[in-house]
């Protein structure tokens, strides 16, 4: 859609998912600044048909080809263009004249798209996580290659995102990610192993959808974005710290080279860092209750206890290892997930998996991105096949 305003032209990647109807709920209350141009579903059309009654957008993509002929409906009565499968969603990512691609996805199927938009030179919201984790070193050469940018939705990086305003990124000592512990952070092993699904999905402080609520009862949450803060920031895996602050206040602190320790605190909310995000470089107003400190009163911080939470030792060793490695944990954390939220498998199996698949692999440097797919692809089948 050209342009013929001041609009930022915004394109949802998995807006009918916990971030995407976070996002459009930003745009919502910003209704002056942004203009969504393109959405996308897996395979939820009753949502997606109230996104386009209230957003319009000219086009969006459906990834589930079993919904082509209910799509087509859909697109017909509302004179719009409607994109199917992979393929489509990857159009809608690079194809649509768009401002600001905000990758909402889960899993590695966000890669493709959000490539393609980048080798364009859109900019890229992300949120989707595993995109870095399966390819950083490919996505942000080819950023620099189409001078795009990545500007981070998870909390904890945009945290650091913005403590880096104004800062020298050769300055920085350390990145030390804060984790809220997930709902096993005070259980015992035993304990986490009996876990039951139900208990699994009680996270604490933060609501997301389904994969991401178990990684961070895992941990793997956490690990994948130390893997996520070393390419976003360029950082040494070894200068990524995890602290367990079970408040979830402050989303994450830098330390420069003077010893200078720089956070950013908010309320638990995912909106903030979407709208963050979304107005990026400009701070606007929200109607987020500001933060009462005296409310909060005590901020706690503990170490991480990798021996009951061994996923996150995982991406520390897939991320020293480098080249396919963080695309293997990736895909087979993936794999364990989705056969764990099945009810296949018990919570002390997803890390069993993970770490046989890990140990099966010959690590290749990861230098195409086929190369990273066959990796992907073999660590699927190993993990879908793990008994
Ligand atoms: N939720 C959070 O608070 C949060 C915070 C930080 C980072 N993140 C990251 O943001 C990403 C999204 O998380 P979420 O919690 O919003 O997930 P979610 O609620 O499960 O939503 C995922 C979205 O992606 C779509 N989708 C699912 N599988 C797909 C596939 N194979 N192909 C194309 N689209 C697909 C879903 O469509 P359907 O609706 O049809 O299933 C939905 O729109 C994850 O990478 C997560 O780690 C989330």
């Amino acid at each position: 859609m050209p342009k013929f305003d001041n609009m930022k032209r915004i394109t949802i990647l998995g807006s009918t998912g916990s971030i995407g109807t976070k996002t459009l709920s930003v745009i919502r209350d910003f209704r002056d600044q942004f203009r969504v141009v393109g959405l996308s579903t897996f395979a939820n059309l009753s949502l997606l048909k109230e996104q386009i009654e209230e957003f319009r957008p000219p086009a969006v993509a459906i990834v589930d080809t079993t919904k082509v002929n209910d799509g087509r409906a859909l697109a017909r009565q509302f004179q719009i263009r409607a994109l199917f499968g992979i393929e489509g969603l990857i159009e809608l990512a690079s194809e649509i004249e768009t401002d600001l691609l905000v990758v909402a996805t889960v899993g590695s199927v966000g890669l493709l798209p959000t490539l393609r938009a980048i080798e364009k030179g859109i900019s890229i919201a992300l949120a989707n996580k595993e995109v870095l984790v399966t390819a950083g070193q490919l996505v942000m050469r080819a950023v620099e290659q189409h001078r795009s940018q990545i500007i981070p939705i998870d909390s904890e990086h945009n945290a650091i995102f913005q403590c880096l305003q104004g800062n020298d990124r050769n300055a920085i000592r350390r990145i030390i990610l804060t984790a809220s512990g997930g709902p096993f952070r005070t259980s015992s092993k035993e304990e986490i192993e009996k876990a039951t699904l139900e208990e699994t999905l009680q996270h604490p402080t933060w609501a997301m959808g389904p994969k991401i609520t178990v990684d961070s009862a895992t941990l793997m949450n956490k690990g994948f974005e130390v893997i996520e803060g070393h390419h976003l920031f360029g950082v040494d895996i070894h200068n990524i710290e995890v602290v367990i602050h079970p408040e979830s206040i402050i989303h994450s602190m830098v330390e420069f080279v003077d010893g200078s320790i720089l956070a950013q605190l908010a309320p638990p909310d995912m909106y903030l860092p979407i709208q963050n995000a979304l107005t990026y470089p400009r701070r606007c107003p929200t109607n987020l209750p500001s933060l009462d400190l005296m409310e909060v009163s005590k901020l706690t911080f503990f170490a991480p206890d990798f021996s009951r939470f061994p996923c996150l030792q995982y991406a520390y060793n897939a991320a020293v290892k480098g080249g396919t490695m963080p695309a293997v944990l990736n895909a087979a954390n993936e794999v364990a997930v989705n056969r764990y939220l099945r009810k296949e498998i018990g919570f002390s199996q997803v890390p069993e998996i993970i770490s046989h698949v890990m140990a099966e692999h010959s690590v290749g440097d990861a230098a195409s991105l086929e190369e990273i797919q066959t990796a992907d692809a073999w660590a699927r089948e190993k993990a879908q096949h793990y008994e």
